[in-house]
């Protein structure tokens, strides 16, 4: 009886091992555990031992019903894989996917194409004008001679005595007003230069130009203008104010503060406790300027104005070194 249990369990488990689907490992099963099944024909012989032995044979089949058990339970468990009779697949599609690299568009970028287009959006033109830039028009033009101490505002990176790196897109200014005539209602975004490196200066920087010329153009149109700027950049809850400055290319001349963003007013570290943060300079363009490209001041008047993108992006941001942008770290231009 022992060499019968014996070799039901050797060809148990050899069809079970050949076994390739679900349906033939349950028919295995009823054949060899099942209540007419094999193990229990065996079992039912068992009236004709002897009473030592009984137990003993009882104790084998027993083992021997559970190992084959295991071994259909152990069969169905790797059964994913083999039911369909194919080998297992060596993706697990039910894992969550990588994520490709996608670039974003670079803080300043995103507030230089901001600034466009509010401008743009009250009518206004897109003008430009080279970075290596002629001395005549970046000061000599702009009502700045050689060796007037107004140059002095802006260090200056010279290529000889003629050209240089603009320091500012004022000069656009001065190429729109020489190439068109009246009305004139651009804006000029670009870069700029200056020898300058710290926290809130860059040596390359970019600044926003803009220019109204007409017959009728006042202080109150620049006003306006710029309101609506600040509104649309800053929220209408942001205020401005006009401070008297100078400026050699304008007069009157005013700096602009708007409330500021961050204590909204109240005083804090950023705006040193004064409520407000300035954040352009513009007035009204000076008669000497507008005799510089021919245009008779007695005719026409015009506002002008120019902003750093940077110290926007900054404002806006809340970004405290202007550095941060150039140096081209992930993890500050992935906050973006
Ligand atoms: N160009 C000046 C600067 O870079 C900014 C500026 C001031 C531009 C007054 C203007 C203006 O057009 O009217 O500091």
């Amino acid at each position: 009886m022992l060499d019968r249990l014996k070799a039901l369990e050797a060809s148990a488990l050899s069809q079970i091992k050949d076994a390739t689907d679900l349906q033939s490992i349950e028919s295995l099963r009823v054949q060899y555990l099942g209540r007419k099944g094999k193990l229990t024909a065996i079992l039912r012989d068992m009236g004709s031992l002897s009473a030592e032995e009984r137990p003993k044979i009882g104790k084998h089949a027993n083992e021997l019903k559970n190992r084959l058990e295991k071994a259909f339970d152990d069969y169905l468990a790797g059964l994913s894989n083999r039911a369909s009779g194919q080998k297992p697949n060596p993706i697990d599609y039910t894992l969550p996917g990588r994520r490709g690299y996608a670039g974003k568009v670079h803080p300043v970028t995103r507030i230089y194409r901001q600034i466009v287009d509010i401008f743009l959006g009250m009518g206004f033109d897109l003008a430009e004008g080279p970075e290596v830039e002629l001395d005549y028009y970046n000061f000599e033009a702009l009502n700045m001679p050689r060796h007037h101490p107004a140059r002095d505002m802006q260090d200056t990176f010279y290529i000889d005595d003629e050209m240089l790196l603009r320091t500012h897109t004022s000069p656009v200014q001065v190429r729109t007003m020489e190439s068109r005539r009246p009305p004139i209602k651009v804006i000029a975004p670009g870069k700029a230069y200056r020898p300058d490196y710290d926290v809130t200066h860059s040596p390359m920087f970019h600044q926003v130009e803009g220019l109204m010329v007409g017959t009728d153009i006042s202080m109150a149109d620049l006003k306006g203008v710029l309101s609506v700027f600040v509104h649309a950049m800053f929220g209408s809850e942001i205020g401005l104010r006009f401070r008297p400055s100078f400026f050699p290319f304008t007069e009157p001349s005013a700096e602009v503060d708007i409330m500021c963003v961050i204590c909204k007013g109240t005083g804090c570290r950023v705006c040193s406790h004064t409520g407000w943060l300035e954040i352009l300079g513009s007035g009204m363009v000076d008669p000497a300027v507008f005799s510089m490209v021919g245009y008779d001041p007695e005719e026409y008047t015009g506002f002008a104005f120019g902003m750093g993108i940077e110290r926007i992006a900054m404002l806006k941001y809340g970004i405290d070194d202007i550095r941060l942008f150039f140096e081209n770290d992930l993890r500050f231009l992935n906050q973006f």
